[in-house]
């Protein structure tokens, strides 16, 4: 009998991930503000970059209370960005040079502008009305927690047109759906299938824990949720093979994973308890974070795939640690209190790290290594700076600088006229920090990123090989073993700022030969002492280990 061919490899697990806001990006009708044909005009930027995927926040008609997460029409785009034929060149540009495009899926809620509101809020007569989630008191489902706690005071608001509260787990402006009400699970798989047929490969999925509600339960969670998903994948399964569907839980671990199903909900889900706890080990000059939190995530189905990421459009998160931890994190990331927001830090990557270019790719090469699917924040590649005193999230989605041109190369248009200033102070200005200037210089961070993706690239161990970790008696040095059908790969990072000295107990390794792969350098082969490494502060070496 012929036996069954292996499985291809789906696309994910080996791509970069670049999240971008189309509003930020590149301005193509000098309006001040991003759209389909600049960011079209900037793709090769990307593919040279070494991108596979983008990932676009939302770009759907919007009052833009919440950046477009508040939607109101989900079979449109906002007219700032274009029209749907633009929308539709922007895929087949991207499609030609062999990028994917993935959009925003934002399930749980509408803006309070939708038709569908305007509709339910005329009361129980309407044919929207069970569109949403009402109660005439909101004393119903205490023990869901408020998610934007600084911004908001209850997960209900009363509705002056019908005399009762409507339920919402971000801004009063955005009710949450009705998941029981099969009407809106109908409503909202048509809009899934419009947008794969139109050439959409996929999307990232906005707040999935919140779907459903339960009385005594967080309203986090729920089987409910998992079955509507399980659902959405089947109809992806049958009807768009090849689609992703990317989770946005942030979740513990072991409700997180429940995400995967048993490769039967998401492809894919952020790693949201990894995330802090790489900042954190950094630090705290230890391996601690990173190593325990780690363990505690179960192996997940061979098919899926983590989401590793530094940052994002939203403020750094610190829902899932202690609430010591997060007092140390807010002390050593975000002393200035404009610097936080909700449970988070909102800050970009650069400014976090102090602008240490060490730090920065330390980090970095720690998400490019460890087994996942990196996601990289637009800017972050060249070390762009944030403006804190933007209200919410806005500081950290300022214009992208591609040159020391009037508004960073962004806009035409009047300064003025942008939808926000580009960086002017003095350590993260434009006129240094930008694309072009990046390009130029051979020892950049965006080279030098570049430069890790095409290695990693080489290697597709790095996308979906196992994960072991090495104990050395050094805490300060981080060391995993990467496996993939024959390939070895061992890891080696320095936490700390000072040089050390790491004595890593590699026995079962012996007779291989390790290679610096980003520096391409024969190391002694491995003996039987200890294998000595003495990385400089934040140093760190990827070696291949060659038979
Ligand atoms: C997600 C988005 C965030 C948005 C929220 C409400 O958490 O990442 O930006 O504000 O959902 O839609
Ligand atoms: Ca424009």
């Amino acid at each position: 009998m012929e036996e069954k061919s292996k499985q291809e490899t789906p696309w994910y697990k080996n791509a970069v991930i670049y999240e971008l806001y189309v509003r930020g990006f590149q301005d193509g009708n000098k309006d001040g503000r991003g759209d389909f044909w600049g960011l079209i005009s900037r793709l090769d930027y990307l593919v040279d970059l070494g991108v596979d995927c983008i990932w676009l926040m939302p770009i759907y008609p919007s009052p833009g209370k919440d950046d477009g997460y508040d939607i109101t029409d989900y079979y449109g785009v906002s007219p700032e960005y274009g029209t749907i034929e633009d929308f539709r060149s922007l895929l087949y540009q991207a499609h030609g040079r062999g990028l994917k495009v993935i959009g925003e899926l934002v399930l749980n809620h509408t803006s309070d502008q939708h038709r569908w509101f305007r509709e339910a809020k005329k009361g129980p007569g309407s044919a929207y009305f069970d569109f949403y989630v009402w109660s005439d008191t909101p004393e119903k489902y205490k023990d869901a927690r408020i998610i934007f706690s600084d911004l908001e005071t209850s997960n209900w608001t009363y509705c002056k047109e019908n005399g009762l509260y409507y339920w919402h787990r971000f801004f009063y402006h955005q009710p949450d759906l009705n998941y029981e009400n099969p009407k809106v699970r109908e409503e909202m798989i048509r809009v899934i299938r419009y947008w794969l047929d139109m050439g959409l490969d996929g999307f990232r999925v906005d707040a999935v824990p919140y779907l459903y509600e339960g009385e005594g339960t967080s309203c986090e969670n729920l089987p409910e949720t998992h079955a509507f998903i399980k659902e959405i994948r089947s109809i992806i399964d049958r009807e768009y093979p090849g689609a992703l569907l990317l989770a946005e839980a942030n979740q513990w671990p072991e409700d997180l994973v429940r995400y995967f199903g048993e490769g039967d909900e998401f492809h894919m889900a952020f790693n949201f308890p990894l995330m802090p706890r790489l900042f954190m080990a950094l630090r705290q000059e230890h391996h601690g974070p990173i190593v325990d939190i780690m363990k505690r995530l179960p192996k997940i189905p061979e098919s899926c795939q983590w989401a590793m990421f530094l940052r994002n459009h939203d403020e750094m998160t610190l829902e899932l640690v202690t609430d010591e931890e997060r007092d140390y994190m807010f002390h050593v990331y975000a002393e200035d209190k404009q610097m936080r927001l909700n449970k988070g830090i909102r800050r970009r990557l650069a400014p976090l790290l102090g602008n240490d270019r060490k730090k920065i790719e330390l980090l970095n090469a720690i998400l490019f290594t460890l087994p996942g699917t990196p996601v990289i924040y637009y800017g972050d590649e060249i070390g762009m700076g944030d403006n804190i005193f933007l209200g919410d999230r806005n500081g950290v989605r300022t214009p992208m600088h591609w040159n020391d041109n009037k508004n960073a190369g962004f806009s035409e248009a009047q300064p003025s006229r942008l939808y926000a200033p580009v960086i002017t102070d003095p350590v993260y200005n434009f006129n240094s920090i930008n694309v072009e200037e990046d390009k130029n210089n051979k020892s950049s961070l965006l080279n030098w990123l570049k430069h890790f993706l095409f290695i990693r690239k080489t290697f597709p161990a790095f996308g979906r090989g196992s994960l072991n970790f090495i104990y050395p008696d050094n805490k300060k040095i981080l060391v995993y073993l990467i496996e993939h059908e024959d390939v070895k790969l061992l890891c080696v990072f320095n936490l700390s700022a000072s040089s050390q000295p790491v004595e890593i107990n590699l026995q079962s390794l012996r007779g291989y030969t390790p290679i610096e792969i980003i520096g391409a350098t024969i190391f002694p082969a491995i003996g039987e002492l200890p294998y000595l490494l003495t990385p400089n502060g934040y140093g760190y070496y990827i070696f291949n280990l060659m038979e």
